[in-house]
């Protein structure tokens, strides 16, 4: 049994988790990072789990080590960042962007001490989660087995694809987390990127499209650092932030703020490619 205080990121081997585990290391941070993947070179955390996020028995199996491993009601933060894009099965994205989030969530939840926090990774494909709140509700009150049962029968009725569909039902997730865990002492936010120079981009660019990309992407300049987004994220989980809870923190330079609020004129924009 180790008594630190470890913080635990998930997706950690790439991207915005790579950046974040950098960043959280170099301010004296001891970090377990879990990816599919084995360690990369550059990643320096305390120990490293491999699981696959969307095998729901890998996902057990990790909880059952990390359980008999570390105290963990000594744990500083949970921070789910791994994700995957909308070009591989839907069945896939719904378990490692949703699902595989709410377990470990929950699994934490039950061990983590009053004034930890959990932080989750959205996305602004996810802003359109108000439009479909009482269908997020349906679906995250169902069990796992349950709701993967009525992604099945739904997918091809819902009218949005399912990256964007996990990634709403992640915001919606950490609001109402947020509420359970009222009173226990443990904040629950979740930071949502636009575009980030990571591997994932020129996946996204498949998915929707190089012209919306690029269109989404003028109105702040360019991409995000990885860093940028980790920053964020470095701030909910352990920064001073202690009275921000069920935050819905969008992080994309300010091209969301244009669509709420009107700057941004979307007449001309290229629709998002649907095949
Ligand atoms: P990335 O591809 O660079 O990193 C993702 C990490 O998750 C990788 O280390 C990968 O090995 C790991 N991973 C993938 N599938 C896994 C699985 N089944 N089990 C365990 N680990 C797995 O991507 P990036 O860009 O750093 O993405 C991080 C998060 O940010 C994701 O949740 C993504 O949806 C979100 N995001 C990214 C944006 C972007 O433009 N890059 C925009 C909006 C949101």
């Amino acid at each position: 049994m180790q008594l630190i205080r470890p913080i635990f990121v998930t997706g950690a081997c790439s991207g915005i988790g790579l950046a974040l585990c950098q960043r959280l290391e170099s301010a004296g941070s001891h970090v377990v990072s879990i990816d599919i993947n084995d360690r990369s070179s550059e990643l320096h955390s305390l120990d490293h789990w491999r699981c696959d996020l969307s095998d729901p028995t890998s996902v057990d199996t990790l909880i059952a080590d990390l359980e008999s491993c570390y105290d963990l009601t000594l744990a500083g933060s949970l921070i789910n960042v791994a994700g995957v894009p909308g070009t591989i099965a839907s069945a896939s994205v719904i378990e490692v962007n949703t699902l595989a989030v709410r377990k470990l969530s929950r699994t934490f939840a039950s061990w983590l001490p009053p004034g930890s926090s959990i932080v989750n990774v959205g996305s602004i494909s996810g802003n359109g989660w108000q439009e479909r709140i009482e269908a997020h509700k349906e679906f995250l009150a169902l069990s796992d087995e349950d709701a993967r049962a009525w992604w099945f029968d739904r997918e091809s009725s819902i009218g949005i694809d399912s990256y964007s569909f996990s990634k709403e039902a992640v915001i919606v997730w950490t609001m109402r987390h947020a509420g359970e865990l009222l009173g226990t002492g443990i904040r629950c936010n979740i930071v949502s990127p636009g575009p980030v120079e990571t591997p994932l981009l020129p996946t996204f660019r498949k998915q929707i499209g190089d012209e919306r990309l690029n269109w989404v992407i003028s109105h702040a300049g360019r991409p995000a650092f990885s860093d940028e987004i980790a920053q964020a994220i470095e701030w909910l989980a352990i920064g001073e932030s202690t009275w921000v809870n069920g935050h819905h923190l969008v992080v994309d330079g300010g091209y969301t703020s244009g669509l709420l609020s009107g700057w941004l004129d979307t007449t001309n924009a290229p629709p998002k490619r649907t095949d």
